[in-house]
């Protein structure tokens, strides 16, 4: 069986809704071309503005359209944020949550980011949670007990999605490898990989878990991340603000 990888475009704050168009539009018919084929899933992360025209752009397409963060509310007097129903509402499909540059610039706790996934999952949005160890904890060693940690204050939430048809990705993202052109070694991703799995395992609906990577992916160094058998798909940051570039990661 042919393996099938997500390849997830997150777009961040980089383009305008007038931006965004014109490079969905100038690319159009390769990007159809590029979500056609069974072993790829292709999501793109556009700025809320351009959330709901890139899903109407994109119906009947095997292109799917993420958001970039949700609310951990539901729904009420929160003014400025986006419900995870509110994103189902337009046609979203999928959500990152606990990005590093949330955790870091809007404070998020685990906790907080437990809350979206609950409310995502139960619209039926898929979420791709990012986790990952900072450059310090990176160079004390402590990668596994930081994304342990990441992942324990999800996952007792997730157990009673158990039995239910739902996917969740999580994206490991070392902090430091974003944006900042440095990579993991191989050794450091078999282990962080291989432990994720095992955590994985250990639940009661570990199918439902994939694993991505994230950070500084480039078509130069793609067949690395590839060679890692646990890996299911990619975050890509930068490098999918250039459509020939990420064509080639995708290829
Ligand atoms: P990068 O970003 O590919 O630019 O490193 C990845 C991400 O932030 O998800």
């Amino acid at each position: 069986m042919i393996k099938k990888y997500f390849y997830i475009a997150n777009w961040k704050m980089n383009w305008n809704f007038t931006e965004t168009v014109e490079f969905v539009a100038r690319h159009y018919d390769q990007l159809i071309a590029l979500g056609q084929k069974p072993d790829r899933s292709i999501v793109l992360c556009p700025s809320t503005t351009a959330l709901y025209p890139l899903i109407k752009m994109f119906e009947k397409t095997h292109i799917a359209i993420g958001a970039q963060d949700c609310s951990d509310h539901q729904k009420g007097a929160f003014t400025g944020q986006i419900s995870a129903e509110d994103i189902k509402s337009v046609g979203g499909t999928f959500c990152i949550v606990g990005h590093s540059e949330r955790r870091r610039y809007n404070n998020e706790s685990d906790e907080v980011i437990s809350k979206k996934l609950s409310w995502l999952l139960d619209v039926g949005i898929v979420p791709i949670i990012c986790i990952g160890e900072t450059f310090e904890q990176y160079q004390q060693g402590t990668t596994l007990p930081v994304v342990k940690q990441q992942l324990n204050s999800i996952i007792p939430n997730m157990q009673r999605y158990a039995g239910q048809n739902i996917r969740i990705l999580v994206a490991y993202e070392p902090v430091w490898a974003i944006g900042s052109g440095l990579i993991p070694s191989i050794q450091h991703l078999q282990t962080v990989f291989t432990f994720l799995k095992q955590v994985m395992t250990t639940l009661e609906n570990a199918s439902a878990w994939s694993l991505l990577y994230g950070g500084s992916i480039s078509s130069k160094n793609i067949h690395i991340f590839k060679q890692i058998e646990l890996i299911d798909g990619f975050l890509i940051g930068g490098a999918s603000l250039d459509f020939q570039e990420l064509q080639n990661i995708i290829k």
